[in-house]
């Protein structure tokens, strides 16, 4: 099993990173460093690891097969979010966007990491799948909150463009999974 971490070098990836080498994976793992590090994955000796520094707001090229791309580039804390509004903005749409069409390519499935940030300053609790939340797109948080969670327009346009191979599937409230085709 191939398996293309974007955010790598981040606090999840990194580990997602160790778990997935340790279920006998071979791992890329992709990252511009943005808010993440290499000291994250300097431990990692191992033939089956490979980095790669690169913004995945641009066309990913990973050579080889795929089984799964998991999509966890972005910055994820709120204080990101306000430092960093405009990467944040493009990792979510552009980014989510490439990382789909890589997987679409090769047929690998696909998970995106999303955040609770997509329910705003949710008006429900706990949050159900089928809430919508109380979004305000053009606040400070918007950013994070308008173009990366898996009801924004990114991921469920390319459901609904993809047919039916490709299904939405939330393992939990923040994640989303599609099979490209
Ligand atoms: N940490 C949490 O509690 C939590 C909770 C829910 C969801 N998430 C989501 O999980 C994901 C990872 O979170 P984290 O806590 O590991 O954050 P993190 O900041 O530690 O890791 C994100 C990684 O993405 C990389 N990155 C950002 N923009 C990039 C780009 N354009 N190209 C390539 N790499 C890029 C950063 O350099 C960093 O290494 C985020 O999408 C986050 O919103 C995190």
């Amino acid at each position: 099993m191939r398996v293309l971490v974007t955010g790598g070098a981040g606090f999840i990836g990194s580990h997602l990173c160790d778990f997935l080498l340790a279920r006998g994976c071979e791992v890329v793992c992709m990252d511009n460093l943005l808010t993440g590090s290499t000291d994250n994955i300097a431990h990692i000796s191992d033939p089956r690891f490979l980095f790669v520094k690169h913004d995945v707001t641009n066309y990913i090229v990973v050579g080889g097969p795929l089984d799964y791309v998991l999509h966890f580039a972005s910055p994820a804390s709120p204080i990101d979010y306000l430092e960093l509004p405009i990467q944040t903005l493009k990792v979510g749409a552009l980014g989510t966007h490439k990382a789909l069409g890589l997987a679409k390519e090769r047929r690998a499935k696909f998970l995106l990491a999303s955040t609770s940030e997509v329910y705003g300053d949710p008006l429900v609790h706990p949050q159900r799948e089928d809430y919508w939340g109380n979004v305000n797109p053009v606040g400070p948080r918007g950013s994070a909150t308008a173009p990366r969670p898996a009801r924004s327009p990114t991921c469920p346009t390319w459901w609904r463009a993809s047919g039916p191979s490709c299904r939405p599937r939330s393992t939990s409230r923040s994640t989303s999974e599609t099979r490209g085709r």
